[in-house]
């Protein structure tokens, strides 16, 4: 069977081969428990620790300011909820932005029910956040902010390091869900001067139900797991071996190969847009046009639905979905609606994301698969 060209690299990567050489012999043979103190323990501990240096290294903290979690969900979760009951004898305000992903905004949401405030501050057309709005939102009584570092629907970058400042000067803690930005640009979290950061290793190359978080060293998130007292007795459960080799692999490698990447991610994506553009006319771009990833292209063409773009595109061209429209109503996603993307626009959105297995070849085969389907709706619209 052909399968459809992938062009959904923010929706999940394939794990890289040399992620899956790595990891094979703790799938093979040591299946040993890193906490037994017998040999079968040692090799695992040993791969743990070292993954957690690769996780380390690309985020540029200590090994001990990195706790492997099951993956961005999870990271976010630990680092909002924890923060937010350890501190919330000192105040109970959170600031959050419109476009975060759903494994931030529902924590804010669920934590509105033990008595802490959200204030949602808005992104501009582009999807971008200004410090002066964030410092507008703060309050006596806030203890945290949580913004995305990349948005994942278009890839609109935000001043973390700019809204870090604020939070210092402010003594708030920040925190920023980095599960899209980890591998395609830098997340040095020195730079970045954030308390907390979260890692989704099948964004980058590594396993679904794998990630980390940072925590600054000193701060003390509550616990989230109560149990036998793995990850620094913070996060308990015997460690997921296999897949936190696989992260530490993906993340090395990343860190390796950051500039070609970034690179080839461009190129690829920029030659589909430019493609796009050439055949089609005029295509809405959503995101900031520069401060963006350097592998996201959200797309809108006017008039037609999204669905209907990827069934026609369906068999050749894997990509996702800005809004779903079921008969009579178009559910607009809630980051093309904080951006303003007007209705017309914003129903034919389509996001595609490349990758580091994306070719050029591909690309131009997408280019026509796509102009072709725009062509046909539009002449039946
Ligand atoms: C920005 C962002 N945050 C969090 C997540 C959730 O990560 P995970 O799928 O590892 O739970 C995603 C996944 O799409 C994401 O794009």
């Amino acid at each position: 069977m052909i399968q459809p060209i992938y062009l959904d690299y923010n929706g999940t990567t394939p794990i890289d081969p040399e992620v899956i050489a790595v990891m094979r012999p703790f799938l093979e043979t040591e299946f040993g428990n890193p906490s037994s103190s017998h040999w079968y323990g040692i090799r695992p501990k040993r791969a743990v620790e070292a993954a957690r240096r690769q996780v380390a290294a690309l985020l540029n903290c200590r090994p001990e300011e990195v706790f492997f979690t099951s993956g961005g969900t999870e990271s976010n979760n630990h680092a909002i909820k924890g923060m937010a009951r350890s501190l919330k004898e000192k105040g109970r305000h959170i600031i959050t932005s419109t476009v975060e992903h759903p494994a931030v905004l529902e924590v804010c949401r669920y934590l509105e029910r033990e008595g802490f405030a959200t204030t949602l501050v808005d992104v501009d057309d582009a999807g971008l956040l200004s410090v002066d709005a964030i410092a507008a939102a703060t309050r006596p009584d806030t203890i945290l902010i949580s913004v995305m570092h990349a948005n994942n629907e278009v890839g609109t970058i935000q001043p973390i390091a700019d809204i870090a400042a604020l939070a210092r000067q402010q003594g708030v803690c920040i925190h920023t869900d980095a599960a899209q930005s980890v591998g395609k640009i830098a997340t040095d979290v020195q730079a970045m001067n954030v308390d907390l950061l979260s890692v989704a290793g099948h964004k980058l190359y590594a396993p679904k139900g794998i990630g980390a978080l940072y925590v600054r060293n000193g701060l003390l998130p509550e616990k989230f797991c109560h149990g036998a007292g793995q990850e620094r007795d913070w996060r308990a459960g015997t460690e997921n071996v296999l897949e936190i080799v696989g992260l530490g692999k993906a993340c090395e490698m990343a860190d390796r190969s950051m500039q070609e990447s970034f690179r080839h991610l461009k190129t690829m994506r920029d030659r589909l847009h430019e493609g796009l553009i050439a055949r089609l006319g005029h295509v809405r771009l959503n995101g900031h046009p520069e401060n963006r990833l350097p592998n996201t292209l959200s797309l809108s063409f006017k008039g037609l639905e999204a669905n209907r773009i990827l069934e026609e595109i369906g068999l050749e061209v894997a990509a996702s979905a800005g809004a779903a429209c079921h008969s009579d109503t178009v559910m607009l996603s809630h980051v093309l609606e904080a951006m303003r993307v007007p209705v017309e626009w914003a129903k034919g959105t389509v996001r595609f994301s490349t990758g580091r297995m994306t070719t050029t070849g591909q690309i131009d085969h997408a280019v026509e698969v796509v102009t072709r389907a725009v062509k046909r709706l539009r002449g039946s619209a």
